[in-house]
């Protein structure tokens, strides 16, 4: 059975207890990370840890542990399950409360939970090599999407809206123009640039784009971080997306209409194996 963490325990999953007093479940006054695991070794965890930070201090809410202790949990919890390669999601809250709008005064102890999958090949090259389709959704979202917080109910009906229309996932748009995927940034390539929506509080800023976008410009590749519209994804070159748990992953279908004659491009291919490459190389 799987071992998760729950405030400084390691235990089965079956054993795991959280108060329903708890914020996080009341209130979704919670943030989350998740970083993933190649070869038993995280990728980027410095990334999400200052990630992490911010989003609690955006929601003053205290951090649970030191960064050292974090990696210390996320390696502990890697090991006594196994991951070669995985994910480890983790959880923070405001901790319990008597039901209350207000932030309790007194304050509270944070409520800090991890747990691991085991995705064995996440990083293979076969679902690259397909590539995805997504379709457009309005962006329904709460306003400080900046702050990786637990309320996903709305990326979650996006990704069921993505199903029922038979394609992978969806791209949400804001005012004419793309934001992101339901939980991936996303992009465009057209000619030798890259197109991505700029950092602001419409998207999460995500780890894996800040890398990706350092080794583009690092290769030579020209980046225009400006909004783009779906009418100009659907006459770009390739489109692609990144996060934590899909690397960069291209996409060939953006409302029925083919990207690239339908096949991933070489820009995604490049990228993703750069980034891979240096993850790797990096990984605690
Ligand atoms: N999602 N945008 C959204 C809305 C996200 O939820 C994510 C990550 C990203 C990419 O961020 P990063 O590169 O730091 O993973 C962008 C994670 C993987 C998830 O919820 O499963």
């Amino acid at each position: 059975m799987r071992i998760v963490y729950v405030n400084g325990d390691y235990v089965p999953e079956d054993q795991a207890r959280v108060s329903v007093f708890d914020r996080g479940f009341l209130f979704a006054d919670g943030v989350y990370e998740v970083t993933s695991v190649l070869g038993g070794k995280l990728i980027d965890f410095a990334g999400h840890a200052a990630r992490l930070k911010r989003s609690l201090g955006e929601l003053a809410m205290a951090e649970p542990v030191g960064e050292e202790e974090l990696l210390a949990i996320h390696r502990e919890l890697v090991a006594r399950n196994g991951i070669e390669d995985g994910l480890v999601y983790l959880q923070v809250t405001r901790g319990a409360a008597d039901r209350d709008f207000l932030y309790p005064e007194a304050g509270t102890t944070p409520t800090l939970v991890l747990f691991t999958q085991s995705k064995p090949g996440l990083a293979d090259p076969a679902r690259a090599a397909k590539g995805l389709s997504v379709i457009s959704i309005p962006d329904r979202r709460w306003g400080r999407r900046d702050i990786k917080t637990v309320q996903l109910l709305y990326p979650s009906m996006g990704k069921m809206m993505a199903k029922a229309a038979g394609a992978d996932d969806a791209w949400m748009v804001e005012d004419g123009a793309v934001t992101e995927g339901t939980s991936n940034n996303a992009y465009i390539v057209k000619g030798d640039t890259i197109v991505t929506r700029q950092l602001g509080e419409e998207i999460l800023h995500g780890i894996t784009r800040a890398a990706v976008l350092r080794l583009a410009a690092e290769a030579q590749m020209k980046v225009e971080e400006r909004p783009f519209t779906i009418e100009e994804a659907q006459g770009a070159d390739e489109a692609f997306v990144t996060s934590a748990s899909a690397f960069v992953m291209p996409v060939v279908e953006i409302d029925g209409a083919p990207i690239g004659g339908g096949r991933p491009g070489r820009v995604a291919a490049r990228l993703r194996e750069i980034y891979l490459d240096e993850s790797r190389a990096k990984a605690v």
